[in-house]
């Protein structure tokens, strides 16, 4: 039972759409309604709020590492095995990027796997984070970004990570994050995808 109501939590917890969320609170336009329409933090920095960015950025993180560290955490004492726990770090992916408190229209989830990351693995995490950086301060594209470091982020997950079937979620998380970067791929093949910062 213990399993279900980790699972289930870990989903409502991504559901909660922080790009939303801080938009609403700090009197913003819905993320939705401008840029490339995404609720995350690269597209809110579009609106010249650099606290709300950060703070979207913040949460949506957050809440991928609060579930997964939760399920960790009291591991034992909810008897949840390894498997559900990478059901877990799915799932809040899941309901980040399909949020049941806001019509099913989610991110694209790359601050959200970062948290996650970092409660399997901080140093995966950590190194993920760093080839982020360095591929948006050289390219300046978040999209391309985030997308190398989505690409490479499985090979350090089979490195450092010492469950196999954590090693899976990754890789699931991974290939949910590429499917929602369609239009993203398809603009930088296109050469039309903006830099961080700038308008669409
Ligand atoms: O994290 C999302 C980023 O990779 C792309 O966002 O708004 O440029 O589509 P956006």
């Amino acid at each position: 039972m213990a399993n279900y109501f980790a699972i289930i939590g870990a989903y409502l917890l991504g559901s909660l759409s922080f790009a939303v969320i801080v938009s609403r609170c700090m009197g913003m336009p819905d993320p939705h309604s401008y840029g490339s329409g995404n609720p995350g933090a690269t597209n809110v920095l579009r609106s010249g709020r650099k606290s709300a960015a950060a703070l979207t950025l913040l949460g949506d993180a957050l809440k991928g590492w609060l579930a997964v560290w939760l399920a960790i955490h009291f591991q034992t004492a909810w008897q949840l095995s390894n498997d559900t726990i990478a059901i877990t770090a799915v799932a809040v992916l899941l309901g980040h990027m399909w949020p049941v408190f806001f019509k099913f229209k989610g991110g694209k989830g790359v601050a959200t796997a970062l948290g996650i990351l970092l409660a399997l693995s901080w140093p995966t995490a950590l190194l993920c984070a760093g080839v982020w950086l360095i591929m948006a301060f050289g390219f300046k594209v978040s999209s391309l970004a985030a997308l190398i470091a989505t690409l490479i982020s499985p090979f350090i997950a089979w490195w450092l990570i010492p469950h196999t079937s954590w090693v899976y979620a990754v890789v699931v998380i991974d290939l949910l994050v590429l499917y929602r970067h369609k239009s993203n791929i398809k603009n930088l093949f296109s050469g039309r995808e903006s830099k961080i910062g700038q308008n669409k």
